[in-house]
C-alpha cells in the first residue's frame, strides 16, 4: 500500500515572510495563502479604486471627528447630543465597512492610512453643529468624486454602490441644517438643556424610517 504523500510547508507556495520555525508540521495545499490584489494589480479601473479607497478613510475619519463631537458634549453635559453624535461614529464605521466590503468582494484588499487628529476644542454648541454640517458637506464632496469616476470608467458595480451613499448624504445634509436650525433657535440656557433632551428625537428620522 502506498503511503500517502506528506506536503511540506515548503512544497507550498507560502510567502517565506510567512514562514516560521514553529510551523514545522505537515500542511496542506488547500490551506495555501492567497495573494490579495493590491492597489496596482487590482481589475477594478484604477481611478476608481484610488477613490473608492481614499472615500473609505474619509468615512473612517469622520468617525473619529464625530467620537470628538461626542466628547465635547459629554464634558459639557449635553448627554443628547454626546450620544447623538456616538451613533453618528457608528454609522460612519457602518459606510466605511461598506466600502471595505465592496473591494473585498472585487478581489482587493483595502489600505487603511493614518487618521489625522480632530479638532476637539470649540467655543460654541452652535461650532459644533457647523463643523459637523461643513464634514458632511466634504463627505458628499468625496462620494460624489468617487461617482464621477466611476461613471467615467463604465464601473457599474461602484455606480450602484455609490448610489446608497448619495442617497444618504441628502439625509445627513438635511439632518445637519435641522441641527443647526433648532440650536440657533434655542438661543438661551433653557432652550439648550430642552434641545439636548430632544435631539435624539428630533433627529432620530432615520431609524423611524429604517423601521
Ligand atoms: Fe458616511
Ligand atoms: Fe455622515
Amino acid at each position: 500500500m502506498a503511503l500517502a504523500t506528506i506536503v511540506t510547508r515548503e512544497d507550498c507556495d507560502i510567502p517565506s515572510a510567512l514562514r516560521h520555525p514553529a510551523l514545522a508540521f505537515p500542511v496542506s495545499p488547500m490551506l495555501e495563502i492567497k495573494e490579495p490584489q493590491t492597489m496596482s494589480t487590482a481589475k477594478i479601473p484604477p481611478k476608481v479604486l484610488t477613490e473608492l479607497n481614499r472615500q473609505l478613510n474619509q468615512e473612517l475619519e469622520a468617525a473619529h471627528k464625530y467620537l470628538a463631537l461626542s466628547l465635547w458634549c459629554d464634558d459639557q453635559n449635553l448627554q443628547g447630543f454626546s450620544s447623538y453624535f456616538a451613533k453618528q461614529v457608528s454609522e460612519e464605521h457602518v459606510h466605511a465597512k461598506k466600502i471595505a466590503d465592496h473591494l473585498i468582494d472585487r478581489g482587493v484588499l483595502p489600505e487603511l492610512a493614518a487618521l489625522g487628529a480632530p479638532k476637539h476644542a470649540f467655543k460654541s454648541l452652535l461650532e459644533v453643529a457647523t463643523h459637523a454640517q461643513a464634514m458632511e458637506h466634504a463627505n458628499t464632496q468625496g462620494i460624489n468624486a468617487v461617482y464621477e469616476a466611476a461613471i467615467a470608467a463604465k464601473d457599474y458595480p461602484a455606480q450602484v454602490l455609490m448610489q446608497w451613499f448619495i442617497n444618504e448624504q441628502v439625509e445627513e445634509e438635511a439632518w445637519c441644517l435641522e441641527m443647526i436650525e433648532r440650536v440657533q433657535a434655542a438661543n438661551c440656557a433653557g432652550g439648550f438643556s430642552d434641545l439636548d433632551r430632544h435631539i435624539e428625537r428630533y433627529l432620530a428620522k432615520k431609524d423611524t424610517s429604517a423601521s
